[in-house]
C-alpha cells in the first residue's frame, strides 16, 4: 500500500531547470503537483509547442522567474482529477482545456479563475490542445486589435504556421476576404483551410498586386512597416503579432525584436501591436469555433511526452505547417 501511494504521488514531466536548449531537456518523474485551495488538478490529454515555450527556457526568463525551475509546455486540454475546496465552477470529471506553465506533464494545476474553460464535447483533446495560444492570438489580432468586419479584406502575412492558421479561419468566420501569405509548400493546406486568394511569396511580392486591405495581419514581418501601412486602405489597421521571417532569416532574435520596436514606436489608430492576453471568454469562444467545425486545427506532427523536447526544437527551426501536438497520456 505505501509502494503504491508513493508510485501515485510522482508524475513524467518536461522541466527546465536552468536556461537550456530545447534539446537539453528531458522528460523526468518528479512529484506530482498538490492541488491549491482555488485550484484544478488536471490529468494532461494533450498539450502543443509555442515559440513563446522557447522564451521560458532563456536566462531572461530564469532570472524573472527569481533563478527556479519551471515545467515546459503551456497549452494543454485534459480531465479534472481533484478540485481545491473553494472551487465552484468545476468537479473531477470534467474535460477542460486552456494554458497554465508545466504543460508538458502528465498532471497540472491551473487557478479556476486562470486560462481554463469546459473543453466541447465534439471537440477531440487533441485539437483543444492547440487552441489556447495560438488560438486566442489569432483571435484577439482578428477582433479585438484589428476590429474586422464582415466583407472586410484582410491580408495574413505568415498563413501556414501555428498563428496563422488560426488566423485565417477565424478571419473567414468572422466573415473577411482572406489574402493568405506563404511559401510553396504550403500553398494547397492555406487554400484547404479558406484563404480565397494565396499568395506564394518565393514568387510573388503581395506588396506589388495593388491590391488595398482593410486589415493586415503580421506573422512574419517580412515587409517594413512602412512599406504595409501603404496598403492599407483608408481607416485600415496594421496588426503586428511577430516577425518568423526575420527571426528564423538573416536578422535573427535581435533583428525580429528591432523590428516589433519600430511596430510599437509607430503605435497609432491605425498600427498595433500586442501581447496575447489568456482569457476564458475567448478560450470558450475558440472551443465553440471548432465544435462547430469554422475552425480547424492544423497539426504538423504530434509528439509523445517523452518526445516533447523535439517539439520545442522544431519551433526553434521556424516554417511550421500549423501546430505540434503533444499527446498525453
Ligand atoms: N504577439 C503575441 O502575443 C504573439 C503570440 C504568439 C506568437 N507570436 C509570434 O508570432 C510569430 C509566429 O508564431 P507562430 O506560432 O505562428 O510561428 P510559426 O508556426 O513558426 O509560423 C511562422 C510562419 O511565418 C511564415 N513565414 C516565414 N517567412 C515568411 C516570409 N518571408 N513571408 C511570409 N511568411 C513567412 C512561415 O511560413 P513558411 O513556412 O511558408 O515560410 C510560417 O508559416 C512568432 O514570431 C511568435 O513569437 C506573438
Amino acid at each position: 500500500m505505501i509502494a503504491l501511494a508513493a508510485e501515485a504521488a510522482t508524475m513524467r514531466a518536461v522541466v527546465c531547470h536552468m536556461p537550456a536548449r530545447p534539446g537539453e531537456l528531458h522528460a523526468e518523474d518528479v512529484p506530482r503537483p498538490a492541488v491549491a485551495d482555488d485550484a484544478l488538478l488536471v490529468r494532461v490529454r494533450a498539450s502543443s509547442a509555442n515559440p513563446v515555450d522557447l522564451f521560458h527556457l532563456s536566462t531572461v526568463a530564469y532570472v524573472m522567474r527569481g533563478f527556479k525551475p519551471t515545467g515546459a509546455g503551456a497549452d494543454f486540454a485534459g480531465i479534472v482529477e481533484e478540485v481545491g475546496p473553494s472551487v465552484k465552477e468545476f468537479r473531477a470529471g470534467d474535460e477542460v482545456f486552456g494554458a497554465a506553465r508545466g504543460a508538458f506533464a502528465e498532471y497540472l494545476t491551473v487557478a479556476e479563475s486562470a486560462g481554463v474553460v469546459a473543453k466541447p464535447a465534439a471537440v477531440s483533446f487533441a485539437d483543444a490542445g492547440t487552441l489556447a495560444v495560438a488560438g486566442s492570438t489569432a483571435l484577439q489580432a482578428m477582433r479585438d486589435h484589428g476590429r474586422i468586419q464582415p466583407g472586410h479584406h484582410v491580408l495574413v502575412n505568415g498563413a501556414s504556421g501555428g498563428v496563422g492558421t488560426f488566423a485565417v479561419q477565424i478571419a473567414k468566420a468572422l466573415g473577411g476576404k482572406v489574402t493568405a501569405v506563404c511559401s510553396t509548400r504550403n500553398v494547397d493546406l492555406v487554400r484547404s483551410i479558406g484563404a480565397d486568394v494565396v499568395v506564394d511569396y518565393t514568387k510573388e511580392d503581395f506588396a506589388g498586386r495593388g491590391e488595398r486591405y482593410d486589415l493586415i495581419v503580421d506573422v512574419a514581418g517580412s515587409h517594413s512597416l512602412s512599406e504595409c501601412v501603404g496598403l492599407l486602405t483608408e481607416g485600415g489597421v496594421f496588426v503586428g503579432v511577430g516577425a518568423s521571417a526575420i527571426q528564423h532569416g538573416k536578422g535573427g532574435t535581435f533583428g525580429a525584436l528591432a523590428h516589433l520596436a519600430r511596430v510599437r514606436i509607430a503605435s497609432s489608430s491605425d498600427v498595433k501591436i500586442f501581447v496575447a492576453k489568456l482569457r476564458k471568454e475567448d478560450l470558450s469562444f475558440l472551443g465553440e469555433l471548432v465544435a462547430s467545425g469554422r475552425v480547424r486545427p492544423v497539426i504538423e506532427r504530434t509528439y509523445g511526452l517523452e518526445e516533447a523536447p523535439l517539439a520545442l526544437e522544431r519551433i526553434s527551426e521556424g516554417h511550421l505547417q500549423g501546430k505540434l501536438a503533444v499527446a498525453i497520456g
